[in-house]
């Protein structure tokens, strides 16, 4: 596994990095042991970087990660923690809190559950439209003093609340939906994360299965999974996207790879600054996206990718309408 740093303050970490929401029920039920058998698969291929949030059903996953985690030296790993997510025991979102004491708190549960004594990248996982984001991340920077964090990293902010953050504290990497379908990133966000010297992780470069290959039209989003409310999956659009992934499978087929390795591939191809994490909950899904690592595309073979998958091309927003406003950047 290769690695990249994250941003020019930022950790080293592998080049791909996995996003262990899935396994605490976004997609519907996971296996617990399926999942732990996942993450040690990971880290045993090389993978460095883990991600997670707090509000994951509600800690759910921290736990979930300290057990696959016991007894791993833990200078091997890096975790990076999303907070600030409000959650009612029914699950459901209650907006976000970034005061400075919330932080604090956030972190005293998440230290706790995640069974360490600092976390590598912690950051706000959406603005609090009620607090300046100097406040948020001047908390962060206090907990970088005091050891219990060691980089500060936010998540589907726009670019001036990056440079506002930057101008608190060095920001190793913002965390932000990227994929062949999800470009927005590209117009300001991207341009100012390199001139400030800070990397992505993309999230969402399979638009969670929609683009992975393995979706087909007439497969429904089973109980508690999160795309039975995605625009990109509701009927009507789901039809639309899956032709574009069809173009893809074309594409992949003559490269000798499978669409998820393509669309992994690609975003990664974007630049070394970016490390895309991908949201495997089983073995087989980790097997077939570590090879995507050692895809090399050719500039005919990215010219063939967006052929088949123009700019704005999918069809519904990547978010229910909702969530829409809390988000950095659009589709
Ligand atoms: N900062 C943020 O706002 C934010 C938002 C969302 C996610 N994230 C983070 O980013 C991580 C990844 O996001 P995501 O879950 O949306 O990612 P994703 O990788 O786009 O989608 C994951 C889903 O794709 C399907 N899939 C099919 N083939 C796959 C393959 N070869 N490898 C991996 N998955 C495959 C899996 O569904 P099946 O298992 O059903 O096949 C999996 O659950 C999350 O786990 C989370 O840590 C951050």
């Amino acid at each position: 596994m290769q690695t990249r740093t994250l941003g020019s303050t930022g950790p080293a970490a592998s080049a791909l990095g996995l996003g262990a929401m899935g396994m605490s029920g976004a997609y519907g039920a996971a296996d617990r042991a399926e999942s732990i058998a996942t993450v040690h698969a990971a880290l045993e291929t090389g993978v460095t970087l883990i991600d997670t949030g707090d509000f994951y059903a509600m800690g759910h996953n921290e736990l979930l990660l300290a057990e696959a985690l016991r007894g791993r030296d833990r200078d091997n790993y890096q975790l990076s923690v999303k907070f600030g997510m409000l959650r009612g025991p029914g699950a459901e979102f209650g907006g976000t809190d970034g005061r400075p004491e919330a932080v604090k708190n956030f972190l005293a549960y998440s230290l706790t559950r995640l069974g360490t004594d600092h976390i590598d990248i912690y950051r706000p996982a959406r603005l609090d439209p009620a607090v300046p984001i100097e406040e948020t991340v001047g908390a962060i920077k206090e907990m970088i003093d005091a050891g219990y964090v060691r980089h500060l990293g936010l998540s589907e902010v726009d670019a001036a609340t990056i440079r506002r953050a930057q101008a608190v504290h060095p920001v190793a990497d913002l965390q932000i939906e990227y994929s062949l379908i999800s470009r927005a990133v590209e117009a300001d966000i991207l341009p100012t994360l390199r001139e400030l010297g800070i990397g992505l992780t993309a999230y969402g470069v399979l638009s969670r299965g929609l683009i992975s290959g393995h979706w087909a039209v007439g497969h429904t989003a089973g109980p508690g999974d999160s795309r039975g409310f995605s625009p990109r999956f509701s009927s009507g659009n789901v039809e639309h996207n899956l032709a574009l992934v069809e173009a893809l499978r074309r594409v992949a087929d003559a490269k000798g790879c499978t669409v998820a390795q393509l669309a992994i591939a690609w975003v990664a191809a974007q630049g070394d600054d970016i490390v895309p994490l991908v949201g495997a909950r089983t073995r087989e899904r980790l097997a077939e996206a570590l090879p995507a690592m050692e895809l090399i595309l050719t500039a005919d073979d990215l010219a063939e990718i967006e052929k088949a998958v123009p700019p704005g091309a999918a069809r519904g927003d990547r978010y229910p309408s909702a969530f829409m406003s809390s988000l950095g950047a659009g589709n």
